[in-house]
């Protein structure tokens, strides 16, 4: 049986993991029991539990508010993720890691590949690609998930936003030059387990980077959409609150017309071919994941 320790349990992704690992041991600790930004309890921490498996969703993921905390977010996501690689390999135990898209420049035509160069153009994207080199320096046994577009039923996210947004205003202007896959936290915790199941850490040939995405691709706009269509079709039968704005009135805009304090890439669709080949470990399409998510909201 394995242990696992489980981070960021109050996170989208940490919170889903914990509910489909229940099968497991599991120790999920939130921040308030396990402050990344503090190196020593990190080690003695982990050193308590013994884990044979870490997960590790915890992140600093204000992609914009990154910008002018540089520190934290390398704290977070880079030096945290190699003490935890670094203890994990102490106890001989597995490490799965999440990253993110945001370690490419977007520039490349079609979905990245896990041997594309990466570029990142935000000190989050930065700070991610820090901890997965920290990682892999360490040599451990490893999984590092590089997932995009999070959202869920649970947490703060582009779906809730615009679901409240829809429902204040009668049209909306969302960025519709900006490629990728709405990844639903449900489907990520789903494939985690199944590659928890068979993976097997001993084998070298399976230590590395893979891209973990729901299939398909859409814009920030085209997903606002399907968003705004999928919670009328559902209120129809369920008497939910009718929304100002109907999919007609959400106007696509550019990058340029909504700038940010941190670059975004234009293309952010990965491809997921090596997660089929190697685990035989397929996410659904991101509009199913997003029926699930919408179905679960309500029902
Ligand atoms: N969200 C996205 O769109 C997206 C896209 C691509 C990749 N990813 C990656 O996917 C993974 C999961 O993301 P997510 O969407 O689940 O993120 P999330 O909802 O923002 O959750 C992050 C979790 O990390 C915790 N955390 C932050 N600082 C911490 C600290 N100092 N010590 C301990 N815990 C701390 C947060 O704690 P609190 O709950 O206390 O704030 C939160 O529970 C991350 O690795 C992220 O980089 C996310």
């Amino acid at each position: 049986m394995q242990k696992i320790l489980l981070t960021g349990v109050n996170g989208q992704v940490g919170h889903a993991l914990k509910t489909t690992l229940a099968e497991y041991e599991l120790v999920a600790l939130s921040r308030e029991q396990l402050d990344l930004t503090k190196v020593d309890d990190i080690r003695r921490v982990v050193r308590e539990i013994k884990p044979n498996l870490i997960i590790n969703p915890a992140a600093y993921t204000a992609v914009d508010k990154a910008e002018s905390e540089p520190e934290l977010a390398f704290a977070i996501n880079a030096t945290a993720a190699q003490i935890l690689a670094e203890e994990a390999a102490r106890l001989n135990a597995g490490l799965i890691h999440f990253s993110t898209d945001y370690v490419y420049d977007g520039t490349k035509i079609k979905p990245y590949l896990e041997t594309d160069e990466i570029n990142p153009v935000s000190i989050y994207g930065k700070s991610k690609l820090a901890g997965e080199e920290a990682i892999r320096a360490v040599g451990l046994p490893h999984l590092i998930l590089r997932t995009s577009w999070v959202y869920g039923a649970y947490g703060k996210n582009f779906l809730k936003t615009i679901l409240r947004l829809a429902a204040e205003r009668g049209s909306l202007r969302i960025v519709g030059d900006q490629m990728g896959a709405p990844t639903s936290s449900k489907s990520i915790a789903d494939a985690t387990l199944q590659l928890v199941n068979v993976w097997q850490p001993a084998q070298q040939d399976q230590s590395g980077i893979i891209h973990f995405t729901n299939t398909g691709e859409t814009s920030w706009h085209g997903f606002s959409c399907e968003i705004v269509n999928e919670y009328n079709a559902l209120m129809l039968r369920k008497h939910w609150p009718v929304l100002k704005t109907s999919a007609e009135n959400i106007v696509a805009i550019t990058t340029a017309d909504y700038p940010t304090p941190a670059a975004r890439p234009a293309n952010s669709r990965l491809n997921n071919a090596k997660l089929k080949q190697v685990f035989d470990v397929e996410l659904p399409t991101w509009q199913q994941g997003l029926q699930q998510v919408m179905k679960s909201l309500i029902l």
